[in-house]
């Protein structure tokens, strides 16, 4: 998929409700203040990282795609930093960014435990890394038969496979949230999404958060 498509697919109604829905249960969870930096590992065309930006956090959004950092970078304001790199080997030093976040892109990384590992190394205080959900109505929409669209290629998790690439890492108060239950941009499926409680493992978004040591 070019970038350009990609990006056009956050300006489609459900495209925009998904993208925020997500970004509000990573932004609650990291708590983030004013000021703080933030790594967007697999940033891809950019959008969180410009989402957060508008939080006023100072962000860098790292992708080793340069077509896609490239409309990331074209499309963004000059204060955004621009990485390409690897998950697997981020090219920072430990505990560089207050918080990392990434969103569905790990799941597209070789050695999805090493990118973990990297991503807690190189937060000071919080993460937010998440995966799409084999347990959810969005696998069995976008996820069966290798995935379609941009979801192609994907690895789709379970909550348990997810807590076990945590196993031995340095971190605290590992907390699995979920969101985007019904995946659908109509009223009803909204209305459902804001009462749903994010403890249920069930959304297509699988967030794990917690504190890096
Ligand atoms: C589905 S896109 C998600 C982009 C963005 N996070 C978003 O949610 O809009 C997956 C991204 O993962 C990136 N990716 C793939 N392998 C990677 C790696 N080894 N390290 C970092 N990012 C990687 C791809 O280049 C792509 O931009």
């Amino acid at each position: 998929m070019n970038p350009t498509d990609y990006e056009r697919w956050y300006a489609t109604e459900r495209g925009r409700w998904i993208g925020e829905t997500e970004y509000a249960l990573a932004a609650r969870l990291l708590a983030a203040q004013p000021g703080d930096s933030l790594l967007d590992v697999g940033c891809g065309t950019g959008w969180f990282t410009r989402r957060a930006a508008t939080d006023d956090l100072r962000v860098t959004g790292l992708d080793p795609n340069f077509a896609w950092l490239n409309y990331a970078r074209v499309h963004s304001k000059s204060q955004l930093s621009w990485v390409q790199g690897d998950a697997q080997r981020l090219p920072f030093a430990d505990a560089s960014f207050d918080h990392v976040l990434s969103i569905a892109a790990l799941c597209f990384v070789d050695d999805e435990r090493q990118a973990v590992a990297e991503c807690v190394r190189v937060a000071r205080c919080r993460f937010a890394l998440g995966w799409l959900n084999r347990d959810s109505l969005l696998y069995r929409q976008k996820g069966r038969d290798g995935g379609s669209g941009a979801y192609h290629g994907a690895r789709w998790h379970s909550a348990v496979e997810l807590r076990a690439l945590f196993a031995g890492l340095p971190v605290r108060k590992l907390r699995l949230s979920s969101a985007i239950f019904l995946p659908s941009a109509q009223a009803w499926a909204r209305g459902l999404e804001q009462v749903a409680p994010s403890v249920l493992p069930w959304g297509g978004l699988l967030l794990a958060t917690g504190e890096a040591i």
